[in-house]
């Protein structure tokens, strides 16, 4: 009896243990298709560089680091220059950033142009491992491979500096490979730049740059459950929070779309941090301080160029119901004592001061995130070459309560050719923690 009950225990463990080989051998061929394939670069409308001298190809490589911002990930605060240790926390726990010095024990030292190609484009370690699409290799995957050795080559250029990595610290099964090549299974496929022929070389070069080094799908671009992006228009609005703001929709009217400004304009946000219609704050204040203020003036055109013709979707249709009268007069008197100062008695602002909240898409939008944001937070735009002297709007969250900032908001939402939805206490709630 018992011997048959131990045999039987034992042929299921070597099925168990034969299907789970099977499915890692799957999922393990599937994450290594297109890597012998890495050599072939697409005719490119992106200077090669080969020809360049090393000098100009480490100034691009410099450069290319400020597109992709990775030093905003790699580089802690008041930390040595792209030593790493930033958590970038998710739902399945924190992720750390590497160091990609060139120190030879905890850096790059070792590594060479292939393997950092490889890194970029398939998400892989110089060892094989996996990486986590943590790092936004899902969009970078596009990169050149001669923009990839320009950004390696500027890496082995700085001082290396000892600092051994932190383990991540993620729940099971995410903390597994096995869990991570499945998802790459699913989600992941190592892509090439096409070029699009029926488009000029400015709008090519802004989608290559939106697309991929850039990454501004990494926060732009609703996610699933397992945090993949799996929407037709990538850049069609966040759904996870990052740094606890929402990035919204580039597609939507009502939301982050810029069909309607002029390519100045757009080039002024991204260059200066603040334009006419818009200022940056939260998350997408670090993206224009640490990268796109950077960009020359010819990049800068070729985004708005390409941020202008991505399809164009209309206002959602929300259900308007007027707030109750005592929350209104409630509202107002806290504006009155706290907003008017600066955004004037009846919301028209102060130009090029302090914004107007007239008819206003940041205070109408649906997603009242980024709105209580503000005024918890207070509203920073980044201080950038263009824009030095950034005025910023102090933080009230100590000052307010929940329920004062959404009789404030929801008396700013419905005032000042506003017309927007009643903002409940509980979203204040909900987004203060
Ligand atoms: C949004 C944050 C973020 C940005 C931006 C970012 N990275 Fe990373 N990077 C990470 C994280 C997180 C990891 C760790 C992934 C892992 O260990 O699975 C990582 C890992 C890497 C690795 C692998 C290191 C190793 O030891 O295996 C390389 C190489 C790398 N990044 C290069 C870059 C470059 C170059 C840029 C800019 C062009 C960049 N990263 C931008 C977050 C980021
Ligand atoms: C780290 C996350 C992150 C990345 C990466 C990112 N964004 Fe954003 N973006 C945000 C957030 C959050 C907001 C909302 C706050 C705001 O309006 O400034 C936003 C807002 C915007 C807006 C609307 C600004 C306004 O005033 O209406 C535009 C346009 C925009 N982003 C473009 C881009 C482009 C282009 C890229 C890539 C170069 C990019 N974003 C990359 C997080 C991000
Ligand atoms: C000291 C001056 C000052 C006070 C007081 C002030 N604000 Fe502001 N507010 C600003 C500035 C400056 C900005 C632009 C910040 C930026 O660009 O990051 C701003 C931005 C905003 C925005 C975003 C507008 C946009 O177009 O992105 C809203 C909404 C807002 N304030 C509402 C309020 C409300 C409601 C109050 C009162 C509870 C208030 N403000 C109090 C100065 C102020």
């Amino acid at each position: 009896m018992i011997q048959t009950a131990r045999r039987k225990l034992f042929i299921a463990l070597i099925s168990a243990t034969l299907l789970t080989m099977a499915l890692v051998w799957v999922v393990v061929a599937l994450n290594t298709r297109d890597e012998s394939a890495i050599e072939t670069e697409p005719a490119s409308f992106i200077a090669t560089l080969s020809t360049a001298s090393s000098e100009q190809q480490l100034a691009r490589g410099a450069y290319l680091a400020r597109v992709g911002n990775c030093a905003s990930c790699h580089t802690q605060p008041g930390g040595a220059a792209y030593a790493g240790g930033v958590a970038i926390d998710t739902p399945f726990g924190a992720i750390y950033a590497g160091n990609l010095t060139p120190d030879i024990k905890t850096g790059l030292g070792t590594w060479n142009t292939s393997h950092f190609w490889r890194a970029m484009h398939n998400g892989r370690s110089k060892d094989g491992h996996l990486l986590y699409p943590a790092f936004p290799y899902p969009q970078m995957t596009i990169v050149t491979r001669a923009d990839s050795d320009a950004i390696f080559l500027y890496l082995r250029s700085l001082p290396a500096v000892e600092q051994p990595n932190k383990a991540h610290a993620l729940r099971w099964p995410y903390n597994t490979q096995a869990a991570l090549a499945l998802w790459r299974a699913m989600f992941f496929k190592p892509a090439r730049y096409q070029t699009q022929p029926d488009k000029s070389a400015l709008w090519n070069r802004g989608s290559y740059l939106i697309e991929g080094l850039a990454h501004c799908a990494a926060c732009h671009a609703p996610r699933n459950a397992l945090g993949a992006i799996t929407a037709d228009s990538p850049l069609s609005g966040g759904s996870l929070l990052v740094d606890k703001w929402f990035a919204p929709s580039l597609l939507h009217i009502d939301e982050a779309s810029v069909a309607n400004w002029s390519d100045a304009e757009v080039v002024k946000l991204l260059q200066a941090g603040v334009a006419k219609h818009g200022s940056v704050n939260g998350a997408m204040a670090k993206v224009v301080f640490g990268s796109t203020q950077y960009l020359t003036a010819e990049d800068l055109q070729s985004m708005a160029n390409y941020l202008k013709t991505l399809p164009v979707l209309n206002k959602q249709s929300v259900q308007f119901e007027p707030a109750e009268k005592d929350v209104m007069l409630r509202g107002g008197r806290i504006y009155e004592q706290h907003c008017a100062n600066c955004h004037g008695d009846t919301g028209e602002g102060v130009a090029g001061v302090y914004p107007s909240l007239h008819a206003n898409r940041a205070v109408n939008m649906q997603n009242t995130n980024n709105l209580i944001r503000i005024i918890v937070e207070g509203g920073f735009a980044p201080v950038t070459e263009k824009n030095p002297r950034p005025y910023g709007m102090p933080p009230m969250g100590h000052v307010l309560s929940d329920r004062d900032i959404a009789d404030v908001l929801t008396f700013v939402r419905q005032s000042f050719q506003n017309h927007a939805a009643i903002l409940s206490e509980l979203e204040v709630m909900q987004a203060r923690d």
